[in-house]
Parts: structure tokens; sequence; C-alpha cells
């Protein structure tokens, strides 16, 4: 199970109702009926492909339209994955950059007029511990990680007067996807304590999101390394993260 995936069954398992969007398809529509039905709540759903140049604006129409009240926007759509700058397709970059970067950035911009309507309201972005570093054969993946941490924090302050409040969630890493080159290198009680279930992270990010925190890390493992990343001195954390990340042994 993803993130996304974790993140709605988590706001439905707290009584949420909950508006979703994900490509179309017969999955989507499953776990609409299976959230429905195991939480009775209200699941509205959008299948749509936000690829498309004007996606953005369909989502927020199509809460307009059918008068949904929206108290929380959570921007989870992302895709990440291992590549080599010089030789991937500049077609999957562009993929990266919409989906990681322009979709938040603009639902964000669109969304705030509806939550601005809320009393307090709250926005997850769903950034990375891969944002606060400078990874190889990562490195668009962790730039656009880090765009978000930045977007987050000017956010905060700027949305706080609106009674909107804006965190960033931050995992290490996922059962559902880990980085083939760290997994061979890093094994046993490191690569337990860096991963954590999609479950876990949802559960931590509800928390943390409701708790007014700003950035949100799941994990003791994952709150040292990026802790430490601010303390010892870049080139230090850049020889760390080149030797795990590297296509070397
Ligand atoms: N997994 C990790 O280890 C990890 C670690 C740190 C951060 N993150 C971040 O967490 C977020 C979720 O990651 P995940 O790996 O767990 O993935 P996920 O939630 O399983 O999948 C991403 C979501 O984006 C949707 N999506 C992808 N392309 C789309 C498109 N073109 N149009 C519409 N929807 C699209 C997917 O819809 P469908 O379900 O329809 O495919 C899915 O709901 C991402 O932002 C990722 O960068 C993940």
């Amino acid at each position: 199970m993803g993130i996304g995936k974790a993140l709605a069954e988590e706001c439905a398992r707290r009584g949420m109702n909950l508006l979703l969007v994900a490509l179309p398809g017969k999955e989507l529509d499953e776990l609409s009926a299976t959230l429905r039905q195991r939480y009775q709540v209200e699941v509205h759903a959008l299948g749509l492909d936000m690829l498309e140049k004007t996606a953005s604006g369909q989502v927020y129409q199509w809460c307009v339209d059918r008068d949904f009240s929206v108290d929380k926007l959570i921007n989870n759509i992302g895709v990440g994955g291992r590549s080599d700058f010089e030789t991937c397709r500049v077609t999957d970059l562009e993929a990266m950059l919409t989906l990681n970067v322009q979709i938040a950035t603009v639902l964000t911009q669109l969304f705030v007029e509806l939550l601005k309507k809320q009393r307090r309201s709250y926005i997850l972005n769903v950034g990375s511990a891969a944002g606060f570093f400078h990874i190889p054969h990562k490195a668009v993946y962790s730039a656009t990680k880090a765009y978000l941490y930045s977007l987050t924090r000017s956010l905060r302050s700027e949305l706080k007067p609106l009674g909107i409040h804006v965190a960033l969630l931050a995992p290490g890493g996922a059962h559902n996807r880990q980085d083939p080159v760290v997994h061979r290198k890093v094994n046993g009680w490191l690569h337990r304590n860096i991963h954590h279930s999609t479950e876990h992270i949802a559960r931590t990010a509800l928390n943390g999101l409701l708790k007014g925190k700003r950035v949100i890390v799941p994990g003791t493992l994952p709150k040292i390394y990026i802790g430490l990343s601010g303390v010892f001195p870049p080139s230090w954390v850049d020889v760390v993260v080149d030797r795990l990340f590297k296509n070397t042994r």
C-alpha cells in the first residue's frame, strides 16, 4: 500500500469524509467503496491524470461545482525512483517536476480560497527526508522535495493569519518503495529503522498535522539523521550520502 492510500485510510478511520483524486481505474473505485463501507464516511472520487495541463483547475472546479467544503488538503502525489541525470528521459524529468512541484503549488494556491472559509484548516505537503540532502542519482527528486520544504515553511507563515496550518511530512523511507542500492548497502537494524510501514507514516502524519507541527518525520532514526544534517559541515554530509547512494558497493 502506498502512502497516499494509507493516508486516505487513516483519515477515514478518524471519521473524516474524503475527496480522493488518483489515476482513473478500478483501484480508485474499489478503494472508495471499501472506505465508505468500512468506516461509514462519505467518499467522493475523481479519476484524473494529473499530468493533463488543466488538471489542478479541474480538481478545484470539481469541489466548487459540488459545493464540497474542504478543511484539509493533502498534496501526496509524487514520483521518485533512481535515474542517472545525464541519460534519463526528458519526458520523465518533466513529469517529475509537474507531479512533485507544480501540482502541489497550483493546488495549494487554488484551495486557499476554500480552506480559508473554515475556522481552522490544514495543508499537508508530502515531502521526503530526501529534501534535506543532495543525492546522486536522485538529484531531481531530492531537489523537488527541497522545494516543497521551502514552500511549506514560507506558506506556513504567510497563510497563518487565514487560519490555515501548513506542514511538511518527510518520511525517511516506506516499505512500499525502497532504493535498490541503499537496500544492498544497508541492512539489519539500520534498514529496519530507516523504513517504516505506510500505516505508521500515515498515523504519525495525521497526529502531527492536527497538533500543528511544522515538519513531521516518522521514526526516530530519520529524525536523528535529518537533525544531524543541519549540524555537521555540508561536505561531511555529502560524503556520507554519496557513499550510500552512488552506484558502487
Ligand atoms: N514510498 C516512499 O518510500 C516515500 C518516501 C518518502 C516520500 N515519499 C513521498 O510520498 C508520496 C507518496 O509516495 P508513494 O511512493 O507511497 O506513492 P503512492 O502514494 O502509492 O502513489 C502516489 C499517488 O500519486 C498518484 N499518481 C501518480 N501519478 C499520477 C498521475 N499522473 N495522475 C494522478 N495521480 C497520480 C497515484 O495514483 P494511483 O494510485 O492511481 O497510481 C497515488 O495515489 C510521494 O510524494 C513520494 O515522493 C515516498
